[in-house]
């Protein structure tokens, strides 16, 4: 198994380590958590090794789909390892049902369901604030070709099409979430990143309480719980 070496990267989250085998990369998942451009600072407890457990059962759920994802196993409670990706700039949100910057963009109320979902892309800019960007912006600044936006838009729906049933039937609402796609060394896009309550918005289905990092983003309380709660269900 490959061997952790430099670290090569830190974002907000998680930290990124090179490893013996220029084809493979370790993600370690940190407790930090930030909001609104790290504007707002803090840590959760164990959020790494939560975020760790739900991710990686979620990519294993996604691979048995048929869709191909970075995750190749932990290599313990808080360590991932990944196939290297060449990160796309752009992140992409899938939305089911009115919240967030969707709610602020249209005065749609929150929690109206959609009547399909909306694809949205975002250029991965810490600087810039994450601007919403459209196919025009990704093609003229190269961030992205035409196949490449074609085949993000359809992984993204497949990725909705695989969590949406699969987190109801645990009585969670798949309300949004936001996805990260790289190329691979022989060319092919490739979902990466991490997929969990940092990424994603859940409300039980029945009372719509808030189980993701809104908790934390709008000072909700037991933001832990929340956590450990959806951990709990998705492995269950
Ligand atoms: P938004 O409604 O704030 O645009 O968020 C849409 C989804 O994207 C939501 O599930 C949270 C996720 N998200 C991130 O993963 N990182 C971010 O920096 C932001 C703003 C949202
Ligand atoms: N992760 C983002 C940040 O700190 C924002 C968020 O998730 O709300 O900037």
């Amino acid at each position: 198994m490959p061997e952790k070496t430099d670290l090569i990267g830190e974002g907000k989250a998680k930290k990124i380590y090179a490893t013996d085998d220029p084809t493979k990369l370790i993600f370690y998942f940190k407790d930090d958590a930030t909001a609104f451009n790290a504007q707002k600072k803090g840590s959760i407890e164990s959020k790494g090794e939560l975020n760790l457990l739900i991710s990686a059962r979620l990519f294993r759920l996604l691979e048995s789909e048929g869709i191909d994802t970075h995750f190749i196993e932990e290599k313990n409670e808080r360590e991932m390892l990944v196939e290297r990706l060449e990160i796309i700039p752009i992140e992409t949100v899938v939305r089911n049902i009115v919240c967030g910057s969707l709610q602020k963009r249209t005065g749609h109320p929150e929690g109206e369901e959609l009547v399909r979902p909306i694809v949205e892309f975002y250029y991965k800019s810490d600087e810039l604030g994450d601007p919403m960007i459209n196919d025009d912006h990704c093609l003229v600044f190269d961030w992205a070709t035409h196949g490449e936006l074609e085949e993000i838009r359809h992984q993204a729906h497949a990725v909705n099409t695989v969590l949406k049933p699969f987190m109801a039937e645990r009585g969670i609402l798949l309300v949004d979430f936001k996805l990260e796609f790289g190329r691979t060394h022989d060319g092919r896009v490739l979902l990466g990143d991490e997929i969990c309550p940092d990424t994603c918005r859940f409300w039980d289905s029945k009372t719509h309480k808030k189980l993701d990092k809104d908790r934390f983003r709008h000072d909700l309380g037991d933001v832990e719980g929340a956590y450990q709660e959806i951990a709990r269900r998705v492995t269950n």
